[in-house]
């Protein structure tokens, strides 16, 4: 039997290191569809592409040569035989983003990938059938609204304003926070002017991390699928 848990959230929330340890101790696959998005803005920089340019981005999108590896002891993203793995977490990445996100047709193809991939691990793909972890920001409303386990990872702005500080400065000082900003209250406001990640959607299970550490929160997603499958 596959299982497929869905898990979405704002920045900052933990839901990548959350999503992937649930995927490893469940044996499932691990999709980070933030990473399909930040990879189809490399390459929409790496072509030259303008971010303005609604067309040009949907057409790049259309065409990206992408490779996602869903092993989450190591999960990779490669892009046209080159491993991006490392470039896609960069500021300039992480601050043009937004860009390709609000693109609704780059959204409609890279949420049709992330399907086909989801689909492909029911039946097969990496996890032989065992099912995937999928995380983002519209993966149990608009992506996967069948998963089995539904999930929306919150926490309070303070927590993932801290959480992402200490992340990028190796602290969480006001200097670090206010650096951060962007990184957090920005993006998540630009990104949800076209998916909604805030509000549980009918289904949808919240578990909320702001006083939770990374283990805990991984037992609070676990028990949630135990209840769920
Ligand atoms: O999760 P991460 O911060 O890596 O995601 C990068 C960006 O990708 C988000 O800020 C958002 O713009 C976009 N994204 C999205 N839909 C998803 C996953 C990510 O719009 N399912």
């Amino acid at each position: 039997m596959s299982t497929v848990v869905a898990v979405d959230g704002p920045s900052g929330s933990g839901k990548s290191s959350v999503s992937r340890q649930v995927a490893r101790r469940l044996g499932l696959a691990y999709l980070d569809t933030g990473a399909m998005y930040r990879a189809a803005t490399w390459w929409c920089l790496d072509q030259g592409v303008p971010l303005t340019d609604h067309r040009a981005v949907a057409d790049a999108v259309r065409d990206l040569p992408l490779a996602m590896g869903l092993d989450p002891e190591g999960p990779t993203v490669v892009v046209d035989g080159r491993d991006v793995g490392v470039a896609i977490r960069t500021t300039e990445i992480s601050s043009h983003v937004s860009a390709v996100a609000t693109n609704l047709d780059a959204r409609t193809e890279l949420g049709r990938r992330q399907r086909a991939v989801i689909d492909a691990e029911r039946d097969g793909g990496w996890s032989d059938g065992r099912g995937v972890v999928a995380e983002g920001r519209d993966i149990t409303t608009v992506v996967a609204p069948d998963a089995d386990v539904r999930v929306l990872l919150t926490a309070s702005q303070d927590a993932r304003l801290a959480r992402r500080a200490r992340e990028l400065h190796g602290t969480d000082d006001a200097a670090a926070i206010s650096a951060t900003h962007d990184q957090v209250v920005r993006r998540d406001a630009d990104d949800s002017t076209v998916v909604q990640f805030h509000v549980a959607a009918d289904g949808v299970v919240t578990v909320d991390s702001s006083e939770l550490d990374l283990e805990q929160t991984v037992d609070a997603v676990l028990r949630v699928v135990e209840q769920s499958v």
